[in-house]
């Protein structure tokens, strides 16, 4: 990904354009999980506070059926949101739970979990994502905490124009509120259906790190900037148009615009406050020094978690 010089300024902008897009990288995790890697990797390797974030997709039980065996984290939350096939969670603590479609486990794992995360079927198509957002210094060694809401508790929105919203966390602009409470980086997090050549306008804080990730059909990013260029130039729009499975990164600013293809589109937006703290992290570990990392593969290796 290029990210164009000078796109992330610190004062706030109106809209937010592109700054950049890229697609993942193909890789494996947990037991050999086939996945893409779209944020955590690659041509992005974080975008704070997110660090990673992963689609699993496949009908071929072969890809997904060894799941992700037990393991720990420390300093972060993940986050699962199913789109297709059911994901069951034990964790060390006693709790156990499954990830349906439209529903979420917003997991703190702060000072340190030990889970696994299994597939809940032995064919058909799973598919879903998995997204890291990092913990504060202050609330890296809180304990571990969940937020786990059934798809019955993510409202989804339906407006006129035939759009459709999950509201996972954040606030739509016509006042849907989701159900994650999130006190360390407020973030939004929303899964949108937009039907063909639909326009879509969401606030969000201006200085809040925010992305799309686009699922299916396809969708441009309208920035003031493009609005501009038509006006003085009279020249077709510049803005690149993103294809299913791409990342966009967006510029700062108080509101993102959107506008689907032909065929409509569905897109993850994603943002939330920046940390702007030292990050040390390895594997499942992810604190602000390499003493702190030093003593998180400590304290995994004495069973602390
Ligand atoms: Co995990």
């Amino acid at each position: 990904m290029t990210i164009k010089q000078g796109s992330h300024p610190q004062a706030p902008r109106c809209y937010r354009a592109l700054a950049g897009h890229s697609v993942g990288v193909a890789t494996a995790d947990g037991d050999g999980v086939k996945l893409t890697r779209i944020i955590g990797s690659g041509a992005v390797a974080m975008l704070d506070p997110f660090l990673l974030l992963d689609c699993f997709e496949s009908e071929n039980a072969n890809d997904y059926i060894g799941g992700f065996p037990t393991h720990p984290h420390r300093g972060f939350e993940t986050v699962t949101y199913m789109l297709a096939g059911k994901m069951r969670h034990r964790d060390s603590a006693g709790h156990e739970g499954v990830v349906e479609p439209g529903g979420v486990q917003w997991m703190t794992a702060a000072r340190g979990i030990l889970h696994s995360e299994m597939p809940e079927q032995q064919q058909g198509l799973l598919k879903g994502f998995q997204l890291w957002v990092n913990l504060p210094a202050a609330a890296k060694m809180s304990p571990a905490g969940y937020q786990e809401y059934p798809p019955s508790a993510t409202p989804l929105e339906r407006r006129d124009n035939g759009t459709e919203i999950r509201v996972i966390a954040g606030k739509t602009d016509h006042g849907t509120l989701g159900p994650v409470v999130n006190h360390y980086t407020y973030p939004t997090y929303l899964d949108i259906d937009l039907p063909e050549n639909t326009a879509f306008t969401q606030t969000l804080e201006p200085a809040h790190n925010a992305f799309i990730y686009v699922i299916s059909g396809q969708v441009s990013v309208v920035s003031e900037s493009r609005e501009a260029e038509q006006v003085e130039l009279g020249s077709p729009a510049t803005t690149p148009v993103l294809s299913a499975k791409s990342l966009g990164v967006l510029t700062l600013g108080e509101l993102v615009q959107l506008q689907s293809g032909p065929k409509g589109a569905r897109l993850l937006l994603i943002a939330a406050k920046q940390l702007n703290e030292p990050v040390a992290r390895h594997g499942p570990f992810v604190m602000n020094t390499r003493a702190e990392l030093v003593q998180a593969f400590a304290d995994f290796s004495r069973g602390v978690f």
